[in-house]
C-alpha cells in the first residue's frame, strides 16, 4: 500500500507525517494485529503512551509489519506520576524496553499536572534524553499557554508539539494560535470525537454528501487544512483506509467555516480542562 502521507517540518527541523494513528485501548494480539494493518496501509506515525499500557503491542506491530522502523515515526508519553527528573529519565528508558526500539522518535509529557507542579523538571528530563539520543523529538500535551510560557522562559526550549483535545465541537482556536506563535505543531486527540454522533450531525452529512465522502474524512480533512495532525484509532482496517483517504479532495473555505462553527465554548468531551484535570 502507498504511503502518500505528506510530512512536515517541526521546530527542531525534524520531520513528521501530517496524518497518525492512534492506539488507544489496541492491546494484545488484536491491537498488535491493528498496528500491523495500520502500518501496512500507509501509516507511518504512532502515538502511545506509558500510560495505556500498550508500548509492547506497538513494539510488536512495528515488527509484525512490512516497514522499515527507520521509516516509522513512534511516540510514547511521559505519566503524571513520573515528572521527578529521575523518575521521568527512568521512565524513558521503561518505555524503550516494552517497545524493544532503542529510540523513540517522539516523547511527548502527557498532562502539566499543574498542581503538582513538576513539569518543568520533567521536560528538563526530556531536554536530555534527546541530547543523549533517547528521543528524537520532544514534546507535551495538554499544555496551556502559561504552561508553554514556563518551558520556554525556565530552560529556553521549545516544544515542538502540543498534543490537545481537539474536534469540530471543541477547536481550540486560541491555544492553536498560541501553539504557532512558537512555532509549536499542533496534533488533534479524538479527532474523530470517539466517533460518538458524528455519523448523525446533519452539517457534517451535508458536507460529506456534498463531496461525496464520509463524515469521518470530511472532519479529517477538516484537520488537515486547518493544519493539525490528526491521530485517528481504529482497530478496523478498512476504517483505518477511509481516515486515510483525505488527500483528494479540498474543502471550500465556506464548508470550513461552516465546521468552525460547530466548536462550542464547553464542547470538550469529557470536561477535561487541563488547568484543572490532571492524570497520573
Ligand atoms: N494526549 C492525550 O491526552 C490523549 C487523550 C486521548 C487520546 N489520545 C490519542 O489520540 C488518539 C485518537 O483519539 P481517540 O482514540 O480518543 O478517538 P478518535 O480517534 O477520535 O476515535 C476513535 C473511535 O472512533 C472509531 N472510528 C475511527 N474511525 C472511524 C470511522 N472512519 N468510522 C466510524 N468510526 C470510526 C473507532 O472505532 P473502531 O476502532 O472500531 O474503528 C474508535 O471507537 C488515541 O488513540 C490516542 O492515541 C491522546
Amino acid at each position: 500500500m502507498t504511503n502518500n502521507i505528506q510530512k512536515w517540518q517541526l521546530n527542531d527541523g525534524n520531520y513528521i507525517p501530517s496524518l497518525g494513528f492512534g492506539t488507544y485501548q489496541l492491546k494484545g494480539n488484536e491491537g498488535a494485529t491493528a498496528i500491523e494493518a495500520a502500518i501496512n496501509s500507509g501509516y507511518r506515525l504512532l502515538d502511545s503512551a506509558y500510560n495505556y499500557e500498550n508500548e509492547g503491542v506497538v513494539g510488536e506491530g512495528i515488527r509484525r509489519s512490512s516497514v522499515p522502523r527507520e521509516e516509522l515515526v513512534v511516540t510514547s508519553k511521559l505519566p503524571g506520576r513520573y515528572h521527578r527528573y529521575e523518575d521521568a529519565v527512568k521512565t524513558i528508558q521503561e518505555s524503550l524496553y516494552r517497545t524493544n526500539l532503542n529510540y523513540y522518535d517522539i516523547y511527548l509529557i502527557h498532562w502539566p499536572n499543574p498542581s503538582q507542579d513538576l513539569y518543568v523538571e520533567a521536560w528538563q528530563a526530556l531536554i536530555d534524553a534527546k541530547k543523549w539520543g533517547l528521543i528524537r523529538s520532544i514534546g507535551v500535551c495538554n499544555f496551556l499557554p502559561e504552561h508553554l510560557k514556563r518551558l520556554k522562559e525556565e530552560t529556553g526550549v521549545v516544544p515542538a508539539i502540543n498534543q490537545i483535545e481537539l474536534h469540530p465541537f471543541f477547536n481550540q482556536e486560541e491555544q492553536r494560535k498560541v501553539n504557532d506563535s512558537y512555532n509549536i505543531i499542533t496534533q488533534a486527540w479524538s479527532p474523530l470525537y470517539r466517533a460518538k454522533d458524528i455519523s448523525d450531525n446533519q452539517i457534517l452529512k451535508g458536507i460529506a454528501d456534498k463531496y461525496d465522502k464520509s463524515v469521518p474524512q470530511v472532519i479529517l480533512r477538516w484537520h488537515y487544512q486547518l493544519g493539525n495532525i490528526a491521530i485517528p484509532k481504529s482497530a478496523n482496517p478498512n476504517r483505518q483506509l477511509e481516515n486515510k483517504a483525505i488527500f483528494d479532495f479540498k474543502l471550500n473555505e465556506a464548508d470550513m467555516m461552516t465546521i468552525n462553527g460547530l466548536t462550542q465554548e464547553n464542547g470538550r468531551m469529557n470536561d477535561q480542562d487541563p488547568a484543572v484535570y490532571e492524570e497520573y
